[in-house]
């Protein structure tokens, strides 16, 4: 199974996240990929006006990670506005992801999951599982061991 781990990431955290992620499900035996959506000209912090400069294609995995930042107590309006543009997920295993910087996940990172999910639901995908990464420092790596551990028992 080929698995897409699909990131908008300003700031590098999300990223880093999946990097680690994509490292642990290529060892388990599922071979992953990180590909990432990005904004034309760049993006100033919280820009609400862009426009997508790369959407990557979904159609050749069998199974998804998208992964973004929370932004304003909710997803980041550019993963919103990649996930909206996919025409179909049927048939796809899908997780999520969000990484975001207060310590607990009740403070924007739950509602980004959710935001997440029912976009994702909405394109036709099977909803797998789902990790929230806490930033601040002491709760990175605790947050980030955990959220991973949960991506790849939801998709193994
Ligand atoms: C405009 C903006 C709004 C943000 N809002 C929140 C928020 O509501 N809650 C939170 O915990 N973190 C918030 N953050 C912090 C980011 O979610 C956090 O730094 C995240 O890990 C950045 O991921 P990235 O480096 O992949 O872009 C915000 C960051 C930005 C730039």
């Amino acid at each position: 199974m080929k698995i897409g781990i699909i990131v908008y990431s300003q700031t590098g955290n999300t990223l880093s996240v999946a990097e680690k992620l994509e490292e642990k499900l290529t060892a388990a035996g599922h071979p992953a990929e990180i590909e990432q959506v990005t904004v034309a000209g760049g993006r100033k912090s919280g820009e609400r006006a862009f426009q997508l400069k790369t959407r990557p294609d979904v159609s050749e995995y069998e199974a998804l990670v998208f992964g973004a930042a929370v932004e304003a107590f909710s997803l980041s309006p550019v993963m919103m506005n990649y996930l909206t543009g996919i025409s179909s997920l049927q048939g796809k295993q899908v997780a999520c992801l969000v990484t975001q910087f207060f310590p607990y996940p009740w403070m924007g990172g739950n509602r980004a999951i959710r935001q997440m999910r029912k976009l994702c639901k909405s394109k036709g995908a099977t909803l797998s599982g789902s990790g929230v990464v806490n930033w601040v420092g002491y709760r990175r790596a605790k947050t980030t061991a955990r959220a991973i551990d949960r991506l790849i028992q939801s998709l193994a």
